[in-house]
């Protein structure tokens, strides 16, 4: 254990958890790859949990926020801001929604919290559906609305959250179902449960859900539930924090993937874009957006630095098309990640989209979770080079897969290579 562990231990809350018997202090990075304190190479298939989106150290960014750091760091709200106005264009075209205004935050937490402010302010109602097995942020509003134990430090809650089915797809009482079946069985439940509910403001979900070990209904599922809930008035909340920017691959926002349903109402951003810089917002169509009767800012929020950050990081990912990279070497990554783990008895399943990925651990042989496993894993991988994530609600025990979506080929060939090294250590 080094000296920086204990003065952290010291001074850092007991519940911000370290990765590694042994933590990392990573010092610096490069493309794919980050470096220790002691100079060791690690190649990074966990992104800052999947925050730096394009590569690390990208001269673009770096430049970009160099130049405005050098210019003026921090104006306020109070004045126009180029930077602000310039990256709101930029998102309100690409979220496909209408009339699109954003709202920018400095986390995904605060991303969040302000859709939920929108919407029970919108419907007069402090009802909210929430997934099973969801996590939206660390805030008193969002823990509320996080169906995942592990997250929610207090049941308290300023909401009144009811927790449908359907984020899971192959656990619970549907997982055998085909995926036609399960999208109906879910549906009933969801008009089930609305039968016995009144004014409910909205619906907030993960397309693919991030911490809860990128676990992901059938496509067309909140389509589906759409239909319903527009009967009702409901709104939906896509929380784009993972799934955002093409991560996916085949699209470029999760929600795409239940696309017939058209945007949702309000879509909610952050990690990625920023490629480290804290950027989180809100899009809403305007309706939506303008509904709120008092002032309301963010002090950070939309910070030009942050702002010019995600400008530069956006116009990579857009002109190296990071999507089709993500599509691409996500598929070949999954493939060679199945063959890896291919007669390991531990692994129950191997999901996900693009460079998304979630290996989920059991006991062999059986249904219940394995965390140690997952924690051992965890450990090889680091011991031969790679660093990944863990997640899951069912007692973390999903390994996460997330690189930058600037990775290559061969490092796909060669992560998949030092991963398969790790799982026969188990
Ligand atoms: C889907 C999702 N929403 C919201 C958040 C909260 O974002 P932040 O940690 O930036 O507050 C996270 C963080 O992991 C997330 O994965």
């Amino acid at each position: 254990m080094n000296d920086l562990y204990d003065r952290h231990r010291a001074v850092i809350p007991d519940w911000v958890a370290l990765y590694y018997r042994d933590p990392i202090e990573i010092t610096h990075g490069e493309g794919r790859h980050v470096w220790d304190v002691e100079g060791r190479r690690y190649l990074d298939f966990f992104g800052g949990i999947l925050t730096t989106m394009t590569a690390h150290a990208l001269p673009e960014v770096t430049k970009a926020v160099a130049e405005q750091a050098g210019r003026i760091i921090h104006s306020s709200t109070l004045y126009l801001n180029r930077p602000m106005v310039e990256l709101a264009e930029r998102i309100a075209g690409l979220s496909g929604i209408p009339d699109a205004r954003v709202f920018f935050t400095t986390s995904g937490t605060e991303a969040n919290d302000t859709a939920l402010l929108l919407a029970t302010a919108y419907r007069r109602s402090n009802q909210i559906l929430a997934m099973r097995n969801s996590y939206h942020g660390r805030s008193f509003s969002t823990v509320g609305i996080t169906g995942n134990r592990a997250w929610t430090p207090t049941g308290l809650s300023p909401l009144q959250t009811l927790y449908v089915h359907g984020g899971v797809r192959t656990r619970g009482p549907y997982a055998e179902f085909t995926d036609e079946r399960f999208t109906e069985a879910c549906v009933a439940d969801l008009e089930d449960l609305l039968g016995h509910t009144r004014d409910v403001a909205a619906l907030i979900a993960e397309p693919v859900q991030g911490v809860g070990g990128f676990t992901s209904p059938p496509d067309g599922l909140y389509a589906a539930f759409r239909r319903v809930l527009d009967r009702h008035g409901i709104l939906w909340i896509s929380d784009e924090v993972q799934t955002g920017w093409g991560r996916t691959g085949d699209n470029f926002w999760g929600w795409q993937a239940h696309g017939q349903a058209g945007p949702p109402d309000i879509l909610t951003f952050a990690k990625g874009i920023g490629n480290g810089m804290s950027v989180g917002g809100v899009v809403a169509r305007a309706e939506i957006m303008n509904c709120l009767d008092a002032n309301s800012i963010s002090t950070f929020g939309g910070s030009p630095v942050t702002m010019a950050a995600g400008l530069a990081n956006l116009s990579y990912l857009l002109e190296h098309d990071l999507q089709g990279n993500a599509r691409r070497v996500g598929g070949l990554l999954i493939e060679r990640i199945r063959a890896a783990c291919a007669g390991v008895a531990a692994v129950r399943e191997v999901r996900g989209r693009g460079l998304m990925i979630g290996i989920e651990l059991t006991e062999p042989g059986t249904d219940r979770a394995a965390p140690d496993a997952a924690g051992a894993v965890l450990e090889a991988a680091r011991e031969h080079g790679l660093l990944i994530g863990k997640g899951g609600g069912h007692n973390t025990s999903t390994l996460r897969i997330a690189p930058p979506l600037s990775l290559t080929v061969a490092e796909a060939e060669e992560g998949a290579a030092m991963l398969e090294a790790a799982l026969r250590e188990l």
